[in-house]
């Protein structure tokens, strides 16, 4: 479902600024670009995150020092390519598409960008290749990219939730859609994906969540980013998932020590 249009001239301030930042802080980039080209090229929709954007991905990547990062939509392979460059030299990042051609489009590109052995794109409804991630029980992700169909949302998060060490970042594309999200009779089957979402996400108590709203060269937008406080695990298992991956984990709810984010007193109590 398209989103309304910015208007013209807000947009062009808009990306003239990303502009300006891309600029300054040299980000530009013959593999990214050559990236953008070969999607174009190949008649992708240019719906990718801007380079700010995916900036900041490589940014919270770095961050939480991942060594593993899953990806639901891979498009050509832009953010994906972002992502990897976050990773160790043995990091490993799985992606999910479920197009074959924008996969093919992607596998080129990261193959081109000398990132193709960190990556393992995917081809199929990422709700089918989360289950079979969680089935194989592949080690817990660091980081998670949710940037698929926004009716899949709420499925997405739980997967990824449940497929992240504590501690893992968990970040969301798309989640104001130039303010339509804030329609509770929206008919769009993408406002109303994301609003299930958010109300998942402020339900869970594994998770913290914010949201970080954005203009730019894509209009106006949002991304949610959520931090899993806790082992997430499928039901009927035991333990945390937690623990192969760089850094410690933050202190569990309801133990000793520090608390990783606010106050949770705002919280409607659970069932
Ligand atoms: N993350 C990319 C953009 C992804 S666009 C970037 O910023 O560079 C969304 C992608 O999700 C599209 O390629 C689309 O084919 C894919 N997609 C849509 N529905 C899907 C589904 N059910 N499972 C997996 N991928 C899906
Ligand atoms: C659009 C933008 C996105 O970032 C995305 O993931 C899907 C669609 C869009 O502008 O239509
Ligand atoms: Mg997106």
């Amino acid at each position: 479902m398209p989103q309304r249009p910015s208007p013209p001239d807000e947009l062009a301030r808009w990306t003239a600024v990303d502009r300006y930042f891309g600029t300054v802080l040299r980000d530009s980039d013959p593999a990214l670009a050559a990236s953008l080209a070969a999607a174009a090229a190949a008649g992708l929709p240019a719906i990718q995150v801007s380079p700010l954007q995916g900036k900041l991905l490589y940014i919270l990547a770095t961050a939480v020092g991942a060594r593993r990062i899953l990806e639901v939509g891979t498009l050509g392979g832009y953010s994906t390519l972002w992502l990897a460059r976050a990773l160790p030299r043995d990091g490993r990042l799985v992606s999910l598409e479920l197009d074959p051609r924008h996969a093919e489009v992607a596998r080129a590109n990261l193959r081109r960008a000398g990132v193709a052995e960190k990556v393992d794109v995917r081809v199929g409804p990422a709700a089918e290749s989360l289950a079979r991630l969680a089935a194989e029980e592949a080690p817990p992700f660091d980081l998670t990219f949710v940037d698929a169909d926004k009716e899949g949302y709420p499925a997405y998060l739980e997967w990824a939730v449940r497929l992240s060490r504590p501690g893992a970042l968990v970040v969301a594309d798309n989640v104001v859609r130039r303010g339509d999200v804030v329609d509770p009779h929206s008919e769009d089957p993408s406002v109303r994906g994301v609003r299930r979402m958010m109300e998942r996400v402020a339900d869970d108590p594994r998770l913290s969540a914010t949201v970080v709203q954005t203009v730019g060269s894509k209009g106006y937008d949002g991304m949610a980013v959520a931090v899993v406080l806790a082992p997430g695990a499928a039901p009927g298992t035991e333990g945390p998932v937690g623990g192969a991956s760089a850094g410690g984990s933050p202190p569990k709810r309801g133990g000793g020590g520090p608390r990783t984010g606010p106050p949770r007193s705002d919280r409607v109590p659970r069932r």
